[in-house]
C-alpha cells in the first residue's frame, strides 16, 4: 500500500467573492484569528503527516509562497531585538513542510488546477485540499480520511449534508451505506446540479484523496459546468473504474472563500483560541444579551 506523502493545494482563483479585500492580496491570506486561512489548510497537512505541500499558483499570489518561506531581513532584526519567542513562532512556519509551486497559467478550472500537479505527483495516491474550505476538527479532516484509506485503499471524497435548497452551489454526490461509518460507495456524481434537479444532499467539500489514475481522466476532461474543467467531471470516471469513497467527515467546515462564512470560521475559531478564547467568549455572550 503506497502511503500518503504529497498534498496539492490549488491557489490560483481570483478570489472575486471577497472583493473588495481581495483586490491587491490573495484571498489565502485573510487573517482568521492570527493566522492566514493558507496557513491553517497547511498545518491539517503537516498535523496528518503528509510531508510535501504542492501549491497550484498564478499570478498575484507570491505573497503566499513568502509567508512559508525564511525571511533573513525580519529575523535579523527579531534577533537583534530580542524577540526570541516571535522568531521561533516565524521561523517553525518556514520549517513547516516543504512547498513546491507550480504556476497554472489559465484559469481553465480546477481540474485543470489539479492536472497541473500531474508531474509532481507521479505515480501515487494523494491529497487535495482546498484553500477556501476550512475545518475545525479535533482529528484533522485529512487524517480521518488517511485513516480510512488506510481500510479500503481507494479514492475517498469528503462530504456534508447541506440542504437540498443549497445542492446548487456544490458537486453532488450519490451513493449508499458502506460497511465503514460515516461512509458511502459512490454511485454517481454532479457538479452544481441545476436548482430542483439534484438526487442528494451529500455535498463535497474540499478535501480529495486520489489515485494517481485520476491525471489520466483529467486529461481527456472537457469543459463542463461554466465553462471550466471541472475535477468532479473527471472524478466520475474515476469512480465508475476504480471505485470511490463519500467520507461524512466529523468537524465544522466553513466556506473561508465567502464572507458570511468567513465571518462564522473567525468567531468559531476564535472561541476555541488558546489564549483569546475565554476573553472573546464572554464578548460574544455580551453582545449577544446586548442585541436580544
Ligand atoms: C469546488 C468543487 C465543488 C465542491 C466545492 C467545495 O467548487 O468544484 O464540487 O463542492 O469546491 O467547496 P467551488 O466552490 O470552487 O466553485
Amino acid at each position: 500500500m503506497k502511503k500518503i506523502r504529497k498534498a496539492v493545494i490549488p491557489v490560483a482563483g481570483l478570489g472575486t467573492r471577497f472583493l473588495p479585500a481581495t483586490k491587491a492580496i490573495p484571498k489565502e491570506m485573510l487573517t482568521i484569528v492570527d493566522r492566514p486561512t493558507i496557513q491553517y489548510i497547511v498545518e491539517e497537512v503537516v498535523a496528518s503527516g503528509i510531508d510535501e505541500v504542492v501549491l497550484i499558483t498564478s499570478e498575484g499570489k507570491s505573497a503566499i509562497e513568502n509567508h512559508f518561506d525564511y525571511d533573513f531581513q525580519l529575523d535579523t532584526v527579531l534577533n537583534e531585538k530580542n524577540k526570541y519567542q516571535l522568531r521561533e513562532e516565524l521561523n517553525n512556519i518556514s520549517n513547516l513542510i516543504d512547498i513546491v509551486s507550480v504556476r497554472q497559467k489559465k484559469p481553465l478550472g480546477l481540474g485543470h488546477a489539479i492536472w497541473m500537479a500531474r508531474n509532481v505527483i507521479g505515480n501515487e495516491p494523494f491529497m487535495v485540499l482546498l484553500g477556501d474550505d476550512l475545518v475545525r476538527s479535533e482529528i484533522p479532516c485529512c487524517k480521518q480520511m488517511i485513516d480510512l484509506y488506510n481500510n479500503v485503499q481507494q479514492s475517498i471524497v469528503a462530504i456534508q449534508r447541506v440542504p437540498m435548497d443549497q445542492t446548487n452551489q456544490y458537486g453532488i454526490v450519490e451513493g449508499n451505506p458502506t460497511e465503514f461509518e460515516r461512509t458511502y460507495m459512490v454511485e454517481n456524481m454532479v457538479e452544481k446540479p441545476a436548482p430542483g434537479t439534484s438526487k442528494s444532499d451529500m455535498a463535497i467539500i474540499g478535501r480529495y484523496l486520489l489515485m494517481p489514475e485520476v491525471f489520466d481522466f483529467l486529461e481527456k476532461t472537457q469543459p463542463g459546468h461554466g465553462g471550466e474543467i471541472q475535477l468532479t467531471d473527471a472524478l466520475v470516471q474515476l469512480a465508475n473504474k476504480g471505485g470511490m469513497y463519500a467520507y461524512e467527515f466529523e468537524g465544522n467546515r466553513y466556506d473561508a472563500g465567502d464572507k458570511l462564512g468567513y465571518l462564522k470560521a473567525v468567531v468559531d475559531f476564535a472561541m476555541q483560541h488558546q489564549t483569546l478564547g475565554e476573553s472573546f467568549r464572554e464578548f460574544i455572550c455580551s453582545v449577544c444579551d446586548e442585541s436580544e
